[in-house]
């Protein structure tokens, strides 16, 4: 059986990959400081899966504690989802997001070099692309640049980190090392059980979540930021992926890198490859709650783009990687969550 480490594994993304892999015949490890996450979120795990795994209450930016983790389980593979990812705050505290998400992947490479564990499937994201120049975001032709957050920047910077260390020597002993760096949009949903869920610490940033809360009573109403946009209802478009695809997607691309020999650097979009306006959101979340979201129109969110779409098609050929949910699928699972646990996981305190 494969032993898949999974930094970062009790948060939201993670947890759900857990899950699946767990289901799906492999073994897994979870390295994750809870800086970001609930305890409770392993055990959640453990109770919908009846799986049993290591999970270490650790950081990854200190080898010392990753080195116990190499020692004590034999890694075949690591899924490095850890990371620090509010916009806002990295924008008033760079350096603790530079700190945080740098530190960690290098550290990471060193105890992986040091194990001779050469495949990793890196948490990459959209907003490492700028503006495209045809309506999809593509791999190849859409520019990555650094962005205006240094959230941001810091994932540019990792592919970059990782990329260079593929085309470096010092995996070559190893039989050189292998990354997918998976470019995810927009993620949603929550699995079926609803007993694992998106938990945010504080206000939401993202949609989703927020519109939950409001659904539940946690908030008086969603603040839409802008209705002026130049896009067919005058709000953004995003391109939301259930979590459950997006666990698929991560397993395919382990499966990838299991066929490569050699050294090998690539990065993927998991998208859906279709567009939904902020309106068309809240219309699926209403539909899912047989209630009115109620929401007021603000200015826009600096930093906004009208919209962002995968090109899926690269996901397609070279992972065979297809969504099978739909965004009414991820409304329904995430408000069904939020409704099971309004409080996310304080309510199982
Ligand atoms: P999350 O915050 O729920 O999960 C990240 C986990 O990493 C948390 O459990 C946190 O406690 C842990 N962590 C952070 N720094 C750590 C460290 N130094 N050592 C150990 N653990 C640490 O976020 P998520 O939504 O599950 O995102 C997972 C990854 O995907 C992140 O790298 C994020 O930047 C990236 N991503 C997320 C989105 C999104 O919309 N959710 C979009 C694109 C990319
Ligand atoms: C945001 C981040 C992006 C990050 C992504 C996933 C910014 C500028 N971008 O992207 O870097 O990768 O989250 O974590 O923060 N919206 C509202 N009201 C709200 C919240 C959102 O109208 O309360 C709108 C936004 O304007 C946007 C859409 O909903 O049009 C989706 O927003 P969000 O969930 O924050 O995702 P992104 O904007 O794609």
């Amino acid at each position: 059986m494969q032993k898949i480490l999974l930094t970062g594994g009790a948060g939201y993304i993670g947890s759900h990959t857990a899950i699946y892999l767990l289901e799906h015949g492999y073994d897994v490890v979870i390295v994750d400081n809870l800086s970001n996450a609930s305890r409770k979120a392993v055990d959640a795990i453990k109770n919908i899966t009846r799986k049993s795994f290591k999970f270490y209450r650790a950081d990854v930016r200190y080898k010392t504690a990753l080195y116990k983790v190499f020692r004590e389980n034999k890694i075949d593979a690591v899924v490095h989802f850890a990371g620090l990812k509010a916009v806002g705050e990295s924008v008033d505290k760079p350096l603790m997001y530079y700190d945080n998400n740098l530190k960690s992947t290098v550290a990471l490479l060193n105890v992986m070099k040091a194990y001779n564990v050469t495949r990793v499937v890196f948490s990459s994201s959209a907003t490492i692309y700028a503006d495209p120049d045809s309506r999809l975001y593509n791999e190849k032709t859409t520019k990555v640049a650094r962005a205006t957050n240094a959230y941001g920047t810091t994932k540019v910077m990792q592919e970059y980190i990782l990329e260079d260390t593929v085309n470096g020597a010092e995996f070559s002993d190893a039989g050189g090392l292998k990354v997918m760096s998976l470019r995810y949009f927009n993620p949603i949903g929550a699995h079926e059980s609803g007993d694992i869920g998106e938990n945010p610490n504080g206000i939401p940033n993202n949609l989703a979540p927020y519109i939950t809360q409001v659904l539940v009573g946690r908030r008086e109403y969603l603040s839409v930021f802008g209705d002026d946009y130049d896009t067919p209802d005058g709000t953004c478009i995003r391109d939301y992926i259930h979590i459950t695809d997006l666990a698929i997607g991560h397993t395919l691309a382990l499966k990838y890198l299991f066929s490569l020999t050699g050294a090998h650097f690539d990065a993927i979009n998991l998208g859906s490859g279709k567009g939904s306006s902020v309106f068309e959101v809240i219309k699926s979340f209403e539909k899912a709650a047989g209630a009115e979201v109620p929401y007021k129109i603000t200015g826009r969110r600096a930093g906004d783009l009208p919209e962002t779409v995968a090109d899926v098609q690269k996901a397609k050929n070279i992972l065979g990687f297809v969504t099978t949910h739909t965004l009414d699928d991820g409304t329904l699972d995430s408000l069904n969550w939020q409704q099971k646990h309004p409080n996310g996981f304080e309510e199982l305190d």
